[in-house]
Parts: C-alpha cells; sequence; structure tokens
C-alpha cells in the first residue's frame, strides 16, 4: 500500500469582514514542491492548500482552506487517514476575536482590532497521533536562533522532525534547511532549490518508514 502523506502549504487568511483579512508572506512553494515530490515518489497524495498563486501539481488529491479555522476543521477530517503528515503550512499565530459579517467603515477615530491566539494545529494532532503515524514540522527563524528555536519547537509541539528553515528561505527559490529529528539526529543536505530538498525529505522520509 502507498504511503498516505497529507501536506499543508501556504499561509492562512484570518478575516476581519467580508473584505478584509490578516495572513502572511508564506508563498506555499516549499508545500507545493513537496506534493509534487510525494506524488512522484508513488505516495498517496492529500494536500490541504492555503491562499496561494502557484495551481497544485495534478494526481493528487488538493483541498483548499482560506483561514485557520477552515483548516482545522480539513486536519480534523484528513489526519487520522494519513501516515504522514507534513505540516508546512503557515498558520497565524493571532486572528481577529471576532468577525464583522459586512464591511467596516471607515471613520476619522482610531480603530483596535482584538486578536486571539489561534490554536496550535499541529501540536493538537501529534497529542491525539496513533504510534503508526509521524508529523514533520517546519521552523521559520533568524539564522542565530535557529537550530535553539527549532529543537525548542519539536519537543514543545511533539513532533518526530522539524525543518529548520533559515528566514531567507521565505519567497527565495533555493533552501538551506536543517532537518531536526526526535531522535537527536540533524541532517543538512545543503542549500538545494526548493524541488530537489522536497526530493530529499521525502526519500528521508520514505527509507525511516
Ligand atoms: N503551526 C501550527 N499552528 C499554529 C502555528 C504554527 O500548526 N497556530 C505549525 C506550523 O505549521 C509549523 C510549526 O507549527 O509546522 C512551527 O510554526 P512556527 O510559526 O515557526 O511556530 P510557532 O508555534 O507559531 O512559534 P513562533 O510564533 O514563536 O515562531
Amino acid at each position: 500500500m502507498p504511503l498516505r502523506v497529507l501536506i499543508t502549504a501556504g499561509p492562512t487568511h484570518e478575516p476581519i469582514d467580508r473584505v478584509r483579512y490578516i495572513a502572511n508572506r508564506s508563498s506555499g512553494a516549499m508545500g507545493l514542491a513537496l506534493a509534487a515530490a510525494a506524488r512522484d515518489a508513488g505516495c498517496d497524495v492529500t494536500l490541504l492548500l492555503g491562499p496561494v498563486a502557484g495551481d497544485p501539481p495534478t494526481g493528487i488529491t488538493t483541498l483548499p482552506y482560506s483561514s485557520s479555522k477552515d483548516l482545522t476543521s480539513q486536519l480534523d477530517h484528513c489526519f487520522s487517514g494519513c501516515d504522514v503528515l507534513i505540516m508546512a503550512a503557515a498558520v497565524a499565530d493571532y486572528r481577529p476575536k471576532t468577525y464583522a459579517d459586512g464591511k467596516l467603515p471607515r471613520t476619522t477615530n482610531a480603530m483596535t482590532l482584538e486578536l486571539e491566539p489561534v490554536p496550535d494545529l499541529v501540536a493538537r494532532c501529534a497529542a491525539g497521533k496513533r504510534p503508526d503515524q509521524r508529523i514533520i514540522g517546519f521552523a521559520l527563524e533568524e539564522p542565530q536562533v535557529l537550530r535553539k528555536r527549532a529543537t525548542e519547537k519539536l519537543k514543545r509541539k511533539g513532533l518526530d522532525a522539524i525543518v529548520a528553515n533559515p528566514l531567507a528561505t521565505m519567497g527565495a527559490a533555493d533552501i538551506d534547511a536543517t532537518l531536526i529529528c526526535a531522535n537527536g539526529d540533524t541532517l543538512t543536505p545543503g542549500p538545494l532549490p526548493k524541488a530537489d530538498f522536497a526530493k530529499w525529505l521525502v526519500g528521508w522520509i520514505s527509507g525511516t518508514g
């Protein structure tokens, strides 16, 4: 049976009202490359794809999401059916506490937007995972604190491995990441185009079942 890989990719759009949202600069490129690489390796791929410009690869199941709430429902629906979750989505840390159904009018007054924390979606999956499931997260950090903070996230979120990504990766064609594993192993394949890094990571996942 092919390995069932669930991949999340892209930013979240956290709605303020019907026309406005809070977002981030994630392009989803890494997640899209991972979906194509996993498909090419013969995996059964489901991609939860946020609002990005690129088209999803053909030959996989793609389910679009917009907000962190949508992504939460999709993970609730899809996670139990996967062997491996690769959580490449750039999920918002905060979202507007209330949603205005309509368009908020402009006034001459200052406006305060109250934000609430978004639950940690990958940590939630990890807390409920079966022993046969594996979860790989991503961490985007400044280079000086990258390893330390990524290792903290790996432990705090209960992941099997985390891709520690320097901030320069955002919007770049190449990636110079380190894979930090729960057993303490660290692997650095060197600076690579995102498609090649995706192939390398899928190879690692397939070889360490
Ligand atoms: N993540 C998640 N849910 C969130 C925030 C992040 O599932 N609400 C996941 C991301 O998809 C990624 C990993 O957690 O796989 C690390 O994301 P990152 O934004 O680097 O970490 P945070 O927990 O948001 O920590 P910080 O904001 O302090 O960097």
